[in-house]
């Protein structure tokens, strides 16, 4: 079945959600994102209910895709959130460098958006590339439930493909009768997160696109699943990772298998096959028997283009850190006997398992922990993160980049990125720049860690 919601050419990108881009440039008008609860169908099965979806105005309804959102680099973005579900909610911007007052997180940066509010946000995004927006309030529930799109920020000096592919990954947790079930066990919490029972790919199962036969696809990627990480490999095709979290990567690679782990993007330059109808199969083999992620499948005759036509993707900013001068931040991340939860709307889920500095963090309150630390405007620090955990943390630092620098488990790329996986054992350090002032808060991406004291800020200023 043809799914070409997801498939935009070259030129078409994103013109049918947000044509009001390109006009009026100082002050855009705001895009209105909704956020509603549906009865969707999964899985050609039944329909369920208790989806929480974000549909923008103007979509039409019905549209079971998780909406993707395009801004331009450099260019004023606003959005204004709609909040039709019956609790709180706010908006993040999981990885634009954005001003802290537009973060999203309640308490720290701002108030809760309460059912039937508004809440206007504004930033000119400052990198190009494949980022996503989700809410940062009962954060489980929410994006267990769907709440999570793909922002796609452009740059005309990007080269051109032949088409582009958006796959917004993510478990569904549903029961036999294909209605939610409770979305976590307290022991699974305290171990890899829960995992979901449905699998995937822009709310489908294995869902198939079609590409053009020997053209150049982007495939934007986005694990915004709560708990699982994706051993992603392509068959049938050639494929070259172009940027990861957003950023151009310093050397292309050919796909191998690539971690993707929750919070984390992965963009892909697919060279399509030649042959009309051959398929090429996107899979997860982290687990035992490989799983199938999403399909590409070749139309037309071959456009007979090579990964070696592809010019490079127009630069991010990187993170110039003194190395010379940088101040060491150890960040102890452990597992914790002490119960801190404190009851808030937005969310803790009632335990604590996880700290980071041995500091289980209460949950979103009007009265957390103090910071972490406190960073001063412009210097360099090195975050030496430990792990003495038997689990993966992919450790996610708002409204700054930072650059991996050495690990005790592997060869570190200088990658340029806002969610680094942390592994058992592992020791790394990450340099950054506090160049962003304000309280950025900085969690494990798996939503139950993060929810049960895997989560601090840093005070920049
Ligand atoms: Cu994508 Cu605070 O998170
Ligand atoms: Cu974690």
């Amino acid at each position: 079945m043809l799914k070409s919601a997801a498939v935009v050419g070259a030129y078409g990108a994103g013109l049918a959600v947000m044509p009001r881009l390109n006009q009026a440039r100082a002050a855009p008008e705001p895009i209105e994102i909704n956020a509603f609860t549906d009865a969707v169908m999964l899985d050609g099965k039944q329909q369920t209910r208790g989806v929480m979806r974000y549909a923008f105005s103007g979509q039409a309804s019905g549209d079971p895709q998780p909406p993707v959102l395009r801004a331009r680099r450099g260019e004023p973005f606003a959005a204004r959130l709609l909040n039709r579900l019956d609790e709180p909610t706010t908006l993040h911007w999981h990885g634009i460098r954005l001003p802290n007052s537009q973060d999203g997180v309640p308490f720290v940066t701002q108030p809760y958006v309460y059912p039937g509010d508004t809440y206007d946000y504004a930033f000119a995004p400052p990198d190009a590339g494949t980022f996503w927006y989700h809410p940062h309030c009962n954060t489980l529930t929410q994006m267990g439930q769907g709440l999570a799109g793909v922002l796609v920020v452009e740059d005309a000096r990007d080269p051109t493909f032949d088409g582009e592919v958006v796959l917004n990954l993510r478990d569904f947790r549903l029961g036999g009768d294909g209605q939610f079930i409770e979305q976590f066990k307290p022991r699974d919490a305290a171990k890899t997160g829960t995992f979901g029972t449905l699998r995937t790919a822009n709310w489908q199962r294995e869902p198939r696109y079609d590409v053009p036969a020997g053209g150049l696809v982007r495939l934007r990627i986005l694990a915004a699943d709560v708990t699982r990480l994706y051993n992603l490999r392509l068959s049938g095709a050639q494929a070259e990772i172009i940027a990861f979290d957003g950023h151009p990567v310093p050397q292309r690679m050919a796909l191998d298998m690539a971690v993707v782990a929750p919070g984390q993007r992965l963009d892909l330059a697919v060279r399509v096959a030649d042959a009309e109808g051959m398929e090429m199969v996107l899979e997860d083999i982290r687990p035992s028997t490989p799983k199938v992620v999403a399909r590409l499948r070749a139309v037309g005759s071959s456009l007979k283009r090579s990964l070696g036509d592809l010019g490079p993707l127009a630069e991010n900013a990187g993170v110039e850190a003194d190395l010379s001068s940088a101040t060491e931040i150890p960040l102890l991340l452990s597992a914790t006997a002490e119960n801190a939860a404190r009851d808030s709307i937005c969310g803790s889920i009632g335990y604590s398992f996880w700290a980071i500095n041995k500091i289980p963090y209460p949950g979103d309150t009007p009265d957390p922990t103090a910071p972490i630390a406190e960073l001063k405007l412009g210097k360099t620090y090195l975050l030496n993160l430990e792990n003495v955990t038997p689990h993966a943390h992919p450790i996610h630092l708002h409204g700054m980049n930072f650059k991996a620098i050495a690990s005790n488990k592997r060869a570190v790329q200088p990658l340029v990125s806002d969610t680094y996986l942390v592994l058992p054992d592992e020791k790394v350090q990450l340099a950054l720049v506090a160049d962003n002032p304000g309280d950025w808060v900085f969690h494990c991406h798996v939503i139950e860690h993060q929810k049960t004291g895997m989560t601090g800020y840093f005070r920049v200023s």
